[in-house]
């Protein structure tokens, strides 16, 4: 008898679990109202800002609308769609801050169709501090986005590097949670105290919040390092983990120089590809 394929192994992922194919999701006749998103890890650099914009392009490419928040007083998202600092922007701060600004006014739209940002600068710095002696201090974010909700089909929350008030806030008014990882060993620890942080959130402010996956970006198949805590990861949160791997490619860094998402600078790359994916787990797990 010929091989006849019956007891070839499945082709694996780089998780190491066996690939899938993702149905094509339907399409949508109407919008909203949104699933919340943030995008979380107090470790900085693992890929949060990537993750957020070109998670949307790809999510806005399935015909989804799709509001990005940056809520990092350095303001990388917004640098990464290619939106420039303007004094007379409203901005995330003064959403969360001056009563009397409408979110409305700060939705900037990308060259991206179905792909709108709200903007954050150097001013959000001070906020935390500022937030202190509000009242209801965690849900002023959530208080904030609720006009627009009903517009689009997801709202993805770009973090900054601490899990402070602004953090709290994010999750506070989330349904669910994307964490990004960088594939290497001393990630593993910060791990722990993020899942804590989010099932305090969970028990205290926010019963519904959920997390919807853990992304590993960054990974370099050549390196056994990465393999092994790889494997770690996936025995640790099981199916918590994204069957979605993106892999280190010079690419990334190069489409924050030019100001847009991997899919128009580089669409057929397999950064791109590892995105749209995403975004099809990502559709998936939140239904
Ligand atoms: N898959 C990748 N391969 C190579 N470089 C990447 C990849 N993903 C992101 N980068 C680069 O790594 C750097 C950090 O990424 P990014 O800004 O998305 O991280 P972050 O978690 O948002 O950081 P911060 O905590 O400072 O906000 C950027 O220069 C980005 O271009
Ligand atoms: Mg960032």
């Amino acid at each position: 008898m010929g091989d006849n394929g019956l007891f070839d192994k499945p082709e694996m992922g780089l998780t190491g679990r066996p690939k899938r194919e993702l149905p094509q999701p339907p399409a949508l006749d109407r919008h909203g109202p949104a699933k919340i998103i943030s995008m979380v890890n107090q470790k900085g650099g693992v890929g949060k800002t990537t993750t957020t914009i070109n998670l949307g392009a790809c999510l806005a490419e399935q015909g989804r609308k799709v509001l990005l928040v940056d809520l990092d007083p350095q303001g990388a998202l917004s640098a990464g769609l290619g939106v420039g600092h303007d004094e007379e922007l409203t901005t995330v701060y003064d959403l969360m801050l001056d009563n009397t600004s409408s979110i409305h006014s700060a939705i900037r739209h990308t060259n991206v169709s179905g792909l709108d940002l709200v903007t954050a600068n150097i001013d959000l710095s001070a906020a935390e501090i500022q937030l202190v002696n509000e009242v209801g201090r965690e849900q002023t974010l959530g208080r904030a986005l609720r006009p627009v909700r009903r517009d689009y089909d997801y709202i993805i929350i770009d973090c900054g590097p601490s899990l402070g008030l602004l953090a709290v806030n994010a999750l506070a008014c989330s349904h669910g949670v994307i964490i990004p990882m960088e594939c290497e060993f001393f990630s593993l620890r910060g791990l722990a105290l993020l899942t804590d942080t989010v099932e305090k959130v969970r028990d205290r402010i926010n019963f519904d919040l959920e997390i919807v996956g853990i992304l590993v970006t960054m990974f370099d198949r050549r390196t056994t390092h990465a393999r092994e805590v790889m494997d770690r990861v996936v025995e640790v949160f099981g199916d918590r983990v994204f069957d979605t791997v993106i892999t280190r490619t010079v690419r990334f860094p190069e489409t924050s120089v030019a100001g847009e998402p991997i899919t128009t600078w580089a669409p057929s790359s397999q950064g791109a590809a590892q995105y749209r994916n995403l975004a099809l787990e990502v559709i998936e797990r939140t239904g």
